[in-house]
């Protein structure tokens, strides 16, 4: 079954807790927190305060998917708001390898997201590190921006690499997903969907999520 992580960024923060609550009812696999520092991306968004915010009303596992300058700066402060997956730009990372296993020893899942216009061949050499791959199918930084739709080569790619790696990895596509363009995500080998403004938040009311979320998971 196909896994769902709605996208915090993406909801409406005067509605913050009844909708995190209606999404852990309507079976949300985990959390998606966009973590943005206006210099790596042209935008600010959520924080470890709000992490530890929703873990005292959830367990539902969170992804924090940084788009920061530094993220090795902030691998500790954010296992320790509470993060159980800590996805960092390959960009912005010297040594992946190093990265991934700093996260690991820290008990969390390590994740790698990759832009639109990065090349993933070397991912190959680092299919031994990673637990999850984040495909940006837009250029990271907003919501609602058009798909990239070289986007599902990228996927299918990675799933021949882990493939031939004997990895079960999962791809989680970030951006854009919705009915219509979902079904070609799925279908090119993605396994985790981050459901952000068009394909939840504004189209479905909170009392919808159980039938959003489950067309989303029966897709696979
Ligand atoms: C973009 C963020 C996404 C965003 C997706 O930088 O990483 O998580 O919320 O939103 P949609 O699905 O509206 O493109
Ligand atoms: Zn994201």
């Amino acid at each position: 079954m196909i896994k769902v992580s709605p996208s915090v960024m993406c909801i409406d923060c005067m509605d913050m807790k009844n909708q995190i609550t209606a999404l852990d009812k309507a079976g949300a696999d985990m959390f998606h927190i966009d973590v943005m520092d206006g210099h790596y991306v042209p935008n600010f968004a959520l924080n470890g305060d709000l992490v530890k915010a929703i873990r005292r009303i959830s367990d539902t596992p969170m992804d924090a998917h940084l788009m920061v300058t530094n993220p090795m700066d902030y691998i500790d402060y954010f296992h320790d708001c509470g993060v159980s997956t800590l996805t960092l730009h390959i960009e912005t990372l010297v040594h992946p390898i190093r990265a991934m296993k700093k996260i690991h020893s820290l008990g969390m899942k390590a994740g790698l997201a990759v832009n639109p216009a990065t090349d993933i061949s070397n991912f190959k050499y680092l299919a031994d590190y990673i637990d999850i791959v984040c495909v940006m199918s837009v250029d990271p930084g907003f919501a609602g921006q058009d798909l990239i739709p070289f986007s599902y080569d990228k996927i299918r790619e990675l799933r021949t690499i882990f493939d031939q790696a004997g990895k079960k990895t999962d791809i989680m596509i970030d951006g854009q997903v919705k009915d219509g363009t979902a079904q070609k995500m799925v279908a090119s080998g993605a396994n985790v969907l981050v459901l952000g403004s068009s394909g939840l938040f504004k189209k479905y009311t909170p009392e919808q999520y159980p039938e959003a979320l489950r067309f989303y998971k029966n897709l696979g």
